[in-house]
């Protein structure tokens, strides 16, 4: 049992239970560096603004960086009767260089610390996020470039539907992935807005100045209502929706590969070192790392609606139920960061059977919207023409045969306007060449498509420098 700031209100101790039931020093002693840099901008501002001596912040900011290195090293024992990690700093700090120490916390509260120290926490996370996320996306464009030539069929309803390009298929992910980076940018935005000097919940007495703190802390925007500064949690509510989505993207990817590695599409396969093998079955080769980050997904939904749940209908300003917020956020963190960096290492070894590709698109009428087109071209209406087809698909279907495999007099007893030249467009090649309408997979079309993405990762890495 330690003492508390409180105790001068307080006539009995702490229970040992309650200072349990209480602790958060478990999950918040990540946020170390964070709280202390915090702090040291604070003195700063104190000392400038005459609340504290000049002398005073030196020896507090030199206390300071003793404890992170420190708690840097492991040489920083937690207890959780100190309950949380900016009473951890501050008592150690009373302990390495005395009294000086307890003038650390004018002009501040936990309240407007812990938002600080969570948003320096984001801002840096959400950073590392976006800078991962660009070089999976810039791997995604690597492998569309050199896989331009694989077809596949591409699907609706999980039913054979047209021949597409590999390349396509992968640059609809490479845009989700570009809208979640969008998104991420978008929330540090309001992640980037420094609450410092709200103080509890109405701002405070002192002379402070917090543009000068949100300068020293590179902040480019100070919170504009105290109460709001305290209570606003929206920021890691956003964030966490970024991040589900994100993963939604990251297991509808997960289960194509889990589909496309099976003996039945036999389109892929992962390689040894990226899958895991049975404790019983000496066959299987197991898609392991796709499953897991496909099971991952929900954890992150988890962790989006728990903090949904604990904000909802909180009264203005900090309660302690949102002391429930990091938990839910550091896992969300961790296990997005965790799923982009096994995406990263796993997506070259990816080896692609492309004559399992090919061979599913020639068998399953994927031929049979052309066909249509073709007698739109020589005046059918489109609906006629669907019904026509349809009936050629059937015979075909009886027959055993392709449509391609028809011959030019079996095509005729459904309409007098097939000529011999249906035969041309029937073909995998012209199938997908011949969709060049903006955003289709002919492809001149999917190589352009490339080639802005390139530009476009070019333009946003040269950002992360500047
Ligand atoms: N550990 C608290 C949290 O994470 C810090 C703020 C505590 N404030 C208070 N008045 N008890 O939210």
């Amino acid at each position: 049992m330690s003492e508390k700031p409180w105790d001068g209100r307080f006539s009995e101790k702490t229970n040992r239970f309650v200072e349990i039931f209480t602790s958060s020093i478990n999950i918040d002693k990540r946020l170390y560096s964070y709280d202390i840099e915090g702090s040291i901008a604070h003195c700063k501002m104190l000392a400038k603004q005459s609340i504290i001596t000049e002398e005073d912040a030196s020896s507090l900011i030199h206390g300071l960086g003793k404890i992170k290195r420190d708690i840097d090293r492991g040489k920083f024992l937690f207890d959780d009767s100190l309950e949380d990690i900016h009473m951890h700093i501050e008592s150690r700090l009373l302990q390495d260089i005395g009294k000086v120490a307890q003038k650390l916390h004018t002009a501040r509260s936990r309240n407007d610390q812990i938002a600080l120290d969570v948003r320096m926490y984001l801002r840096y996370e959400t950073l590392y996020i976006l800078k991962n996320l660009v070089d999976f996306r810039e791997l995604i464009v690597d492998f569309a470039k050199t896989h331009i030539d694989v077809v596949l069929p591409g699907y609706t309803h999980l039913q054979r539907a047209q021949p597409i390009l590999l390349s396509h298929q992968l640059m609809a992910y490479y845009e989700m992935f570009s809208r979640d980076c969008d998104r991420f940018r978008d929330a540090l935005k309001r992640i980037n807005i420094m609450p410092l000097g709200s103080a509890a919940l109405a701002g405070t007495t002192y002379p402070i100045d917090r543009e000068y703190t949100a300068e020293l802390l590179d902040f480019p925007q100070i919170s504009a209502n105290s109460i709001d500064s305290v209570s606003d949690r929206d920021f890691i509510i956003e964030f966490l929706a970024a991040a589900s989505l994100c993963m939604v993207h990251f297991s509808r990817i997960s289960e194509e590969l889990v589909l496309w590695s099976s003996s039945e599409f036999g389109f892929i396969e992962l390689s040894d070192s990226f899958s895991t093998g049975s404790s019983i079955m000496p066959q299987k080769k197991n898609p392991d790392i796709p499953e897991l980050v496909r099971g991952k997904t929900g954890r992150v939904f988890g962790d989006l609606i728990a903090l949904l749940s604990i904000m909802k209908s909180l009264p203005l300003a900090y309660n302690r139920d949102m002391q429930e917020d990091k938990g839910p956020l550091f896992d969300a963190v961790d296990t997005l960061k965790a799923c982009i960096t096994i995406y990263i290492k796993m997506l070259p070894e990816l080896r692609i059977n492309k004559e399992a590709m090919f061979e599913a698109v020639s068998k399953g009428f994927l031929n049979a919207t052309d066909m249509a087109d073709y007698l739109v071209t020589k005046g059918m209406p489109f609906r006629l023409a669907h019904i026509c087809v349809g009936k050629i698909v059937n015979s075909a279907i009886n027959e055993n045969k392709e449509l391609h495999e028809m011959t030019l007099k079996e095509l005729r007893p459904f309409s007098s306007l097939f000529k011999e030249d249906v035969f041309d467009i029937l073909t995998t090649n012209r199938m997908i060449n011949r969709r060049e309408s903006f955003g289709g997979t002919a492809t001149k079309n999917v190589k352009a498509a490339i080639k802005q993405a390139e530009v476009d990762i070019k333009k946003e890495n040269e950002n992360f420098i500047a």
